[in-house]
């Protein structure tokens, strides 16, 4: 299979130099029983990297268990993992096979790796090098035959180095690893992807995708992208849903560019009145409400209404960034004689704080609210991992 069936077959878009590179080492290593790491910022192709390893390897015709390690409270992750004895721990009250058994003959992929727990590394490099482990609450040794794929989005050589991963588990791991680079470090690949979005979500409505313009286009190689190819996704079908297929200009694609997205210097802004998305979007919606089915439109506010979470949390998100900065300063910088100044801006820093902390949980009812309580998906529409969204749950006392 030469590459561009390769590519086509698993849905990887791309002509950039380095996803090339990606691909191939995609294709040298599939076949093998290697570990392989993939890292790469989110929203990068991880997942779709990890299908692909699975999906043109000789274990293809047997399982992929995919599991995420930051999804899943620390104490249950080691018997999801191997399985546990009836009455190993409370609650435990039959024998559970774990992901471990379930994947035999197959691969597993350890998605946010970086999350696992130490005391669980130790033993998921034994695992690793001999294929031996046991369930939770039993010294009966068993015998797998999977093999691992692990993803991270962060740096795990740091970790290694801050004493919260293991080296030799690292290295273990890291016996291949593929590298996606983020989005805005090869915007070659934007025009590609933009396409592929808008054909798909065209076809899938029934109407044509007249394309992009070249300014438009440029407009969105000048975005960072922090959300990377996911991001980019999420706003062409947006715009390709709503305004159905039209070309897309750069008047279409300005209301639904959120804010804290505007890269300095595009032209876009320059000399415009930026609107929200909350508005503009609204708008725009209005115009095209007739003829629509309630179906369609009641799809059309979810899109908007995750768009304008995304916003919200990022500017979130960087306000919170903000606080922590100007905390440190003060706390490094300020002379003892300003002291007095200090303690009553703590004050007002507790106020905020309370205020985010209700937006924050607002927006996570939000967020439940428009996925039918999937906190799968609620925490992917908010861009935090499941464990993150689990403890603010606990914390809010949602559940
Ligand atoms: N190279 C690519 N070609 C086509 N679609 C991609 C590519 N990379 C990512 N995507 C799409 O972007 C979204 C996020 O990808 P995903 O693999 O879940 O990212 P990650 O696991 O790194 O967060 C998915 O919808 C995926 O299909
Ligand atoms: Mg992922």
């Amino acid at each position: 299979m030469d590459l561009a069936t390769i590519k086509r077959r698993f849905g990887i878009v791309g002509e950039s130099l380095l996803i090339q590179q990606a691909v191939e080492r995609l294709v040298q290593v599939a076949p093998t029983d290697l570990s392989v790491l993939i890292t790469g910022e989110s929203g990068t192709g991880k997942d779709v990297f990890a299908r692909a390893l699975h999906g043109l390897s000789k274990r293809s015709g047997r399982r992929l268990v995919s599991l995420n390690c930051g999804a899943i409270p620390e104490n249950l992750l080691e018997s999801e993992l191997f399985g546990h004895e009836r009455g190993a721990f409370t609650g435990a009250v039959e024998r559970r096979k774990g992901y471990f058994e379930a994947a035999d003959g197959g691969t597993i992929f350890l998605d946010e790796i970086g999350e696992m727990p130490i005391g669980t590394q130790v033993k998921l490099l034994r695992v690793l090098e001999s294929g031996e482990f046991s369930r939770v609450g039993s010294s009966d040794t068993l015998y797998t035959d999977v093999r691992v794929l692990a993803a991270t989005n962060r740096t795990l050589e740091q970790d290694v180095a801050d004493g919260l991963f293991r080296q030799d588990l690292y290295f273990r791991l890291n016996a291949v690893q593929i590298h996606l680079p983020p989005l805005r470090e090869r915007p070659e690949d934007i025009g590609p992807l933009v396409e592929m979005f808008g054909r798909s979500v065209a076809a899938e409505h029934g109407f044509e995708y007249r394309g992009i313009s070249g300014e438009a286009l440029q407009f969105l190689k000048n975005l960072p992208w922090q959300g990377n190819v996911r991001e980019l996704r999420n706003m062409i079908v947006t715009i390709t849903t709503l305004e159905r297929g039209e070309m897309i200009t750069p008047a279409t694609i300005r209301p639904y560019v959120p804010r804290a997205l505007k890269a300095p210097g595009t032209d876009i802004y320059r000399g415009g009145n930026f609107q929200h998305s909350t508005s503009g979007g609204t708008g725009a919606s209005l115009v095209h409400l007739n003829g629509k089915t309630s179906d369609q439109v009641e799809r059309e506010l979810i899109y908007k209404t995750v768009l304008e979470i995304q916003t919200e949390l990022r500017e979130l998100k960087q306000a919170l960034i903000n606080r922590e900065d100007e905390r440190r300063r003060r706390r490094y910088e300020l002379p003892p004689i300003e002291e007095a100044d200090a303690i009553e801006d703590d004050a007002s820093s507790a106020e905020a704080e309370f205020d985010l902390e209700r937006s924050e949980e607002m927006m996570i009812r939000r967020a439940l609210d428009h996925v039918s309580g999937n906190r799968r998906k609620a925490a992917e529409v908010l861009g935090i991992s499941e464990r993150t969204l689990y403890r603010r749950l606990v914390k809010f006392g949602l559940i």
